[in-house]
């Protein structure tokens, strides 16, 4: 496949790069370098003849317009401000970027559809990197499903459920071909240190206390990013494009101070680490994700155990410690856990 990946230069977009590289596909990457986009996360491919990036915003019409066109086969969307504290200190670039820079790609795809038709080319597929967040937060039983309500609590889970709602209204509309994935927490290499499982290894690498939101008793779902990256691959390969959501999850929920403790145990560190700090507002109390549909449509499942995934984790913390030394130092005030 040609593929348009926007925010390839962030976590889950580096990693999505990396692996559609090593899968033979062609890799546009369009990225504005915000403070999570970091070249050196594609250091190691940025040479290869089927990869090019482009700096830029998704929000920029006239970027957007003139790059794509019917040398691409599907747009995947990670481009996103991705951060739930910052959307509370600030929402408005969530707004600029989560839901306007969607809308703007989703017009420069249907315009270039509108082009290829005339020129009997396949569609330009579109497909929107979500979150189960949209879903908003459980009580203690149950999963989310495909058909679970939006309920989003926060400016940044607000931003994504927009964006997916206008991604299936130009499928409605214009019957524009969109496939929406929501995963699950996702933790892996490359994921900057301001989030919980990094922020954590990071901080107890340098024996500084590991900020605790509330009673510590929050619980994700997490996925592994290689396992949430084969899972994107399968769905923009499916050739699907008919307004569909595929949520994707892990199966393995844990509470955060089961996270951090698990960090401290593999790094030998001290509980003493844990520093209980005031929660934050609007703070969901649980996800969980049920991935049946994927599973059963295209006959994904995650393969990455929790204990050695997390381990590996830990590990290329440990040995790339240049890469995320410079960036903590200049990100003091986001030390809190997600
Ligand atoms: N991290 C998770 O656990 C998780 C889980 C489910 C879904 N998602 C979704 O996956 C996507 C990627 O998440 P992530 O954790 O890799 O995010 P990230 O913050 O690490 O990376 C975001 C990337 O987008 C780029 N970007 C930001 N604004 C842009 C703009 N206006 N134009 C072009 N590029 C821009 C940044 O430079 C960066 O490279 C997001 O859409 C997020 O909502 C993340």
């Amino acid at each position: 496949m040609r593929l348009l990946v926007t925010g390839g230069l962030g976590f889950i977009g580096s990693n999505f790069v990396r692996y559609s590289i090593k899968k033979n596909h062609r890799v546009v990457n369009l990225d504005m370098l915000t403070y999570a986009g970091n070249p050196e996360n594609l250091g190691d491919i940025e040479c290869s003849p089927a990869y090019r990036l482009i700096r830029g915003d998704i929000a920029d019409t006239r970027l957007i317009e003139k790059t794509i066109g019917p040398d691409i086969d599907a747009v995947v969307n990670f481009a996103a401000e991705s951060h739930v504290d910052r959307s509370i200190s600030d929402p408005a670039p969530f707004i600029k970027t989560n839901v306007l820079g969607t809308q703007t790609l989703l017009k420069a795809v249907l315009k270039a559809n509108l082009l290829n038709k005339s020129r009997q080319g396949s569609p330009i597929r579109f497909i929107q990197v979500s979150t189960d967040e949209v879903y908003g937060s459980l009580g203690t039983e149950g999963c989310f499903t495909e058909e679970s309500p939006l309920s989003p609590n926060n400016p940044y889970s607000a931003s994504k459920a927009a964006a997916d709602l206008l991604a299936l209204s130009y499928h409605r509309t214009y019957g524009l071909p969109v496939i929406i994935t929501r995963c699950s927490n996702n933790y892996g290499p490359y994921q900057y240190p301001e989030k919980l499982i990094p922020l954590a290894i990071t901080n107890a690498l340098r024996d500084i206390p590991i900020p605790i939101y509330g009673d510590g008793l929050y619980t994700r779902d997490w996925v592994h990013v290689q396992d949430h990256c084969r899972a994107i691959e399968m769905v923009a390969a499916s050739g699907a494009g008919d307004g569909e959501v595929f949520n994707i999850g892990g199966g393995n929920e844990r509470t955060n101070i089961e996270i951090a403790t698990g960090i401290l145990r593999i790094l030998n560190k001290p509980l003493t680490l844990l520093r209980f700090v005031e929660d934050r507002s609007g703070h969901d109390r649980r996800y969980a994700v049920n991935y049946g549909k994927i599973l059963d449509r295209l006959g994904w499942r995650p393969e990455m155990p929790f204990s050695a995934g997390l381990e590996e984790t830990v590990g290329w913390y440990v040995k790339n410690a240049r890469w995320w030394e410079g960036l903590k130092n200049r990100e003091r005030q986001y030390q809190a856990l997600n």
